[in-house]
């Protein structure tokens, strides 16, 4: 069996651009939450949000997780809020490796401060914003067996610290 290599964390912490760089490293195929529940639905994240609320949105999220825990040899790519949920947690590291990825409030605010499809993040002080929820969430990443501070390493670095990583583990394992 492949494992699946799930990318944790905040918003902002590079799980979508790494995780595709990664996915076209080990041949294996990329799958992103938000984007896939966008193709499902037919709406964007941020809609879905605002018109349907956030509950609605958790719900896609445990759908599409249930979903692609029955998979094998995905890189996956989740939202910020999925591991809120130890459900999710659970059914993800059934078939994966779960792989956070951090930074800094700053860091994380430089990637984040153009962008306006994070409507968590659009209810006033976006820095503030960002620290609060961080706050709040502390502990929620602590689920990932290995963690990447992308605000210190390139998205390429990133790439080999996690692609040895998983090496590595599965050397150990043989
Ligand atoms: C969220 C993170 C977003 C997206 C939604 C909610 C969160 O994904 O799922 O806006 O609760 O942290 P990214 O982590 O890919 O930005």
């Amino acid at each position: 069996m492949k494992k699946n290599i799930v990318l944790i964390g905040f918003m902002g912490t590079g799980k979508t651009s790494i995780g595709r760089r990664l996915a076209l490293r080990l041949k294996m195929k990329f799958v992103d939450t938000d984007s896939e529940i966008e193709n499902i639905t037919g709406k964007t994240v941020a809609r879905i949000i605002a018109r349907d609320g956030l509950i609605r949105f958790r719900s896609e999220e445990a759908l599409l997780v249930k979903k692609l825990s029955q998979q094998e040899g995905l890189v996956i790519s989740t939202g910020g809020g999925i591991v809120l949920f130890p459900e999710n947690v659970r059914l993800l590291k059934e078939k994966g490796t779960l792989i956070e990825l951090f930074a800094t409030p700053q860091v994380i605010f430089n990637r984040l401060k153009k962008k306006k499809d994070r409507p968590l993040l659009m209810k006033g002080n976006m820095k503030e914003q960002i620290e609060a929820l961080l706050k709040e969430r502390e502990g929620a990443y602590d689920v990932a067996e290995f963690s990447v501070d992308t605000g210190s390493v390139s998205q390429e670095e990133a790439v080999e610290i996690i692609a040895r990583y998983i090496k590595e583990k599965q050397l150990f394992q043989k």
